[in-house]
Order: structure tokens, then C-alpha cells, then sequence
């Protein structure tokens, strides 16, 4: 792996949280022992493990153990806890820091890792958006993840997939948050007028199929501040609401609206996805300019085609198709 971050992969979630997440009162070690089939040194050292990644557990040698708190951290074992999901479910690589979770989660794929891997960082330092820009990624006040898929399709299928996260984001806020966000086509995800959150896929393929894709989400959650030059175009949930909101909610909701909607792209029926995103979308009616390079198109968005790309109709009256770039603001 080029990646130098040290992976922390996890399987499954850890037993002992989980039976101290069950439990009213204090558990012993002994009991925690018996009960899971574990020596006590080995409870005993997954408690240690679990209050250095941020828990915080009351050990009492009477009494036993209890859960008092958990971090505000994206940890894989709080992600896979009573998480709704059938087939994408990890394994979760979990980083404080790291350049850009779709940088690792390409590598991965490179090298096998299965469909549902999902790369998380609490913060990227060379995190990246669309067409080359930077995406500011400050420490746990975001969503920066990706997720590996192995979908059988042709490379030109790709935008199809992007417009299905966006709108399992969009389910996802309105679900775990109570927020209503628009999406700018083709994926950015708006509130308040500002940008809230965007969505980089990318692939690797050979001429006629993907060989594995990366859906990389970044979501501005609890930013309560952004450098200058986005101050007037970015905003966060905090900054939208006034509130600080969950997270670690907001990815499970993600997860779960995902999985679902890409069951249904995976059985052709990209349509009934398609209908989703437009009731969504603040695009279309809408007078655009949109950038592709050099170029430029004007006119009103029509329409988006059954492929995702947008329709715009030009003043002089001709209708073109654009299937990538971005809509000015
Ligand atoms: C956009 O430009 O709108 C897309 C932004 C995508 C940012 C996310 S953050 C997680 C993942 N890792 C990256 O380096 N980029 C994406």
C-alpha cells in the first residue's frame, strides 16, 4: 500500500462494547468473560483498547464495568453498531487523518478489497473535490468517506451511480438530520442556497466494464467556520440549523439509503432512482451556465435524460446534452 497511514480495518463489532452497551449497571470482568467466551486478561485489554479509542468505561474491581460515554468518532465499531445493512457492510478502514479517503479506498480496491469497503477519516489533508479542486476537510466536524463497489456495468454508466448517492444523501439528511437539501446536477448537494456536501466518483475501468469504483461523500455536518474564499458559498448543517448534528447517525442513514437504492440501480431500475433525484433537484426550469473546460453552454435546464446527463436548451433554441462538468453559480 503506498498510503504510509497504518490501516485499522475492522471485521466486525467488538463484543465487549456491545455487551456493555446492553447492559443497565456495571458488568463484571467475570461475567464479560463467561458471557462471551473471552479469558479476562482479554476482556480486560479490549477495555483498555476501547478507553484509548476515546470510550469512556468505569472500572470498579466490585462492581465491574460500565459505559458512561461514547467519542464523537467515527469509529468503525459505533458504524457497524445496530446498522441496518445487509451487503455493504465494511470492512471499515478508520483514520484520524489521511490525504483522501478516495485516494485509499482506490488503492484498496487495486488491490481486491471487496465491494462495501469503506474508507473513513476523521479529517483529509489533501482532501479532493470535482474537476481538480480542493475539498477543505477540517477534523471531525465532516463526513469524508468512501465506499468500494464492484457493480457490473459499462464505464458509461458511472454518472447513474452518482446521482443515486446523491439522492441516498439526500433520503439520508431528511431521515437522521429532519433537513430538507436540494441537488445541483449533477451531485451537489445544497441547502440554504450554499453548498452542504459533494460527491466525487471515480473508477477504474477497462474499455466496457468498471473493474471497481469509489464513491467518495464529503459533507460539511458541524463546520461552524470556512476559509474565505468559501464563506460565501459553503454552509454546514450547524451553520443551516444552529444545531450540532450526529454524524456518526447521518452515515449509518447513508449506508442504509445506499445500500437500498443501489440494490434497485443494480436491477435496472435506474428510472424510479432518476424521479427521485429530480424531485430533489434545484436544477431543472432553472436559466444555467454550465462549464465543461473551456466551454461554456447557456440556456434552461430542460430535462435530465434517462442516462443522467442535462438538457439545456440553448436561446437560440437548440437543445444540448451535457454529461459533465458543472453548473456555475
Ligand atoms: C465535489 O467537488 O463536490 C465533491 C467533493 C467530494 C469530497 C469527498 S471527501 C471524501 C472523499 N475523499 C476525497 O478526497 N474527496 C471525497
Amino acid at each position: 500500500m503506498k498510503n504510509n497511514a497504518k490501516p485499522d480495518a475492522t471485521p466486525g463489532p467488538d463484543p465487549v462494547l456491545n455487551a456493555l452497551r446492553e447492559s443497565d449497571g456495571p458488568v463484571s470482568g467475570e461475567a464479560l468473560a463467561a458471557r462471551l467466551g473471552l479469558s479476562r486478561a482479554a476482556v480486560w485489554k479490549r477495555i483498555n483498547r476501547l478507553k484509548t479509542r476515546g470510550y469512556a468505561v468505569e472500572g470498579s474491581p466490585r462492581r465491574g464495568y460500565r459505559l458512561l460515554g461514547v467519542p464523537d468518532r467515527l469509529l468503525p465499531e459505533e458504524i457497524l453498531s445496530g446498522l441496518q445493512v445487509r451487503h455493504l457492510r465494511g470492512p471499515i478502514h478508520y483514520f484520524d487523518c489521511l490525504p483522501s479517503t478516495n485516494d485509499l479506498a482506490k488503492e484498496l480496491g487495486a488491490q481486491n478489497a471487496p465491494e462495501g469497503t469503506l474508507v473513513v477519516a476523521e479529517a483529509q489533508s489533501r482532501g479532493r473535490g470535482r474537476l481538480g479542486r480542493q475539498w477543505d476537510s477540517p477534523a471531525r466536524v465532516g463526513l469524508y468517506v468512501s465506499l468500494l463497489l464492484r457493480p457490473e456495468i459499462p464505464p458509461l454508466d458511472l454518472p447513474q451511480i452518482t446521482l443515486t448517492a446523491a439522492v441516498a444523501v439526500a433520503r439520508a439528511l431528511k431521515r437522521a438530520s429532519g433537513v430538507a437539501v436540494g441537488i445541483k446536477w449533477p451531485n451537489d448537494l445544497l441547502l440554504a442556497g450554499k453548498k452542504l456536501g459533494g460527491i466525487l466518483t471515480e473508477m477504474e475501468s477497462e474499455s466496457d466494464r468498471i473493474r471497481h469504483l469509489v464513491i467518495g461523500l464529503g459533507l460539511n455536518v458541524n463546520t461552524l467556520e470556512f476559509p474565505p474564499e468559501l464563506s460565501e458559498l459553503a454552509t454546514s448543517l450547524a451553520v443551516a440549523t444552529g444545531c450540532v448534528h450526529s454524524r456518526l447517525r447521518i452515515l449509518q442513514a447513508y449506508l442504509v439509503e445506499f445500500e437500498i437504492l443501489y440494490q434497485r440501480f443494480l436491477a435496472q431500475e435506474f428510472q424510479g432512482i432518476l424521479e427521485e433525484w429530480k424531485a430533489y433537484t434545484v436544477t431543472l426550469g432553472q436559466d444555467v451556465t454550465v462549464r465543461q473546460g473551456q466551454l461554456e453552454v447557456r440556456g434552461l435546464a430542460l430535462e435530465v435524460a434517462p442516462d443522467g446527463a442535462l438538457l439545456i436548451r440553448t436561446r437560440e433554441g437548440e437543445v444540448i446534452r451535457v454529461t459533465s462538468g458543472e453548473i456555475a453559480w
